[in-house]
């Protein structure tokens, strides 16, 4: 597999990088996860906005433009012969150099993205999934695509390790978003989702489904829901560029309505296939 590196294609195995490397020693970074759908991408124009977005929060300067980006990524699909499902991870840190909590000067950004195949999960997509519900001990930054993702990581192994697919993450019961997901509640055909302040990561397949709602006159509040709400609601659902959208069928082990996805879940889901083909 051939990946990008600095701006140039080689071969996987030939990447390295310094161990005084800003990203494995102050996580001081960010990044990106595309969705590829039969070699093309899904919803590009929205991440790579996005990580630039990141990178001036972090104040780290890409050395290159949105476009020429852009151009490396239909490339590095290309040099893969990419045809089938698949992501792209993709990794902006700030450099190599001494170790040092202040930016080194001259320090040039190490930018590296690979392709991976994925395919995508259809009996969870047909089914809906388990989540539990876990406190959101994360910063005041959340909607940085950070590589600092230690509390992440750790709602989600906690979730993995009762058998839940993710960890619902709420501040004082108000529900903010997954551990690598948004999450919306669905009730009197309304969808309530916390809205895109720094509290949460903008997701891309969120934005996609703010769209899918208007289409279909489906009313969208981006108003935080509480955990107290959960029990009530008539669905839910979350979303990301690896899950889609994703029914969710119990929370901490107490089943939604009947169990099964709900319609509106439903509806978004085809709206998704058909904006992803
Ligand atoms: N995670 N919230 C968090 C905290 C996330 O990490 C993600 C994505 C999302 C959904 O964003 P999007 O729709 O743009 O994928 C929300 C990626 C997939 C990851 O870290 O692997």
């Amino acid at each position: 597999p051939v990946v990008l590196s600095q701006s140039k294609f080689i071969h996987r195995d030939n990447l390295s990088y310094p161990f005084e490397e800003r990203g494995l020693q102050f996580g001081d970074g960010v990044y990106e996860v595309i969705r590829v759908y039969r070699g093309t991408y899904h919803l590009l124009k929205e991440h790579v906005d996005r990580l630039f977005r990141s990178a001036e929060a972090i104040k780290l300067a890409l050395p290159f433009t949105n476009e020429q980006l852009i151009a490396s990524l239909l490339e590095l699909l290309k040099r893969n012969d990419m045809k089938t499902d698949g992501k792209v991870y993709l990794q902006a840190t700030r450099g190599s150099a001494p170790r040092d909590h202040v930016f080194p000067k001259g320090v040039v950004a190490n930018v590296y993205a690979y392709v991976q195949n994925l395919d995508r999960n259809l009996v969870n997509l047909q089914q809906g999934v388990s989540v539990l519900t876990h406190e959101d001990i994360r910063w005041e930054y959340c909607f940085i695509k950070s590589l600092n993702l230690l509390p992440n990581v750790l709602a989600k192994q906690t979730a993995k390790e009762k058998n839940c697919y993710e960890a619902i993450l709420h501040k004082d019961g108000k529900v903010t978003e997954c551990s690598s997901s948004n999450v919306y509640l669905v009730k009197d055909g309304t969808i309530y989702t916390h809205p895109t302040t720094k509290q949460i990561l903008h997701g891309c397949v969120r934005m996609a489904v703010e769209r899918f709602a208007k289409d279909l006159d489906i009313p969208f509040v981006e108003e935080a829901f509480m955990l107290d709400d959960i029990q009530d609601a008539d669905e839910l659902f979350l979303t990301s560029t690896t899950s889609e959208v994703l029914p969710i069928i119990t929370v901490d082990g107490e089943t939604i309505r009947d169990g099964k996805p709900g319609s509106i879940t439903r509806r978004l889901q085809k709206a998704y296939e058909m904006d992803a083909n």
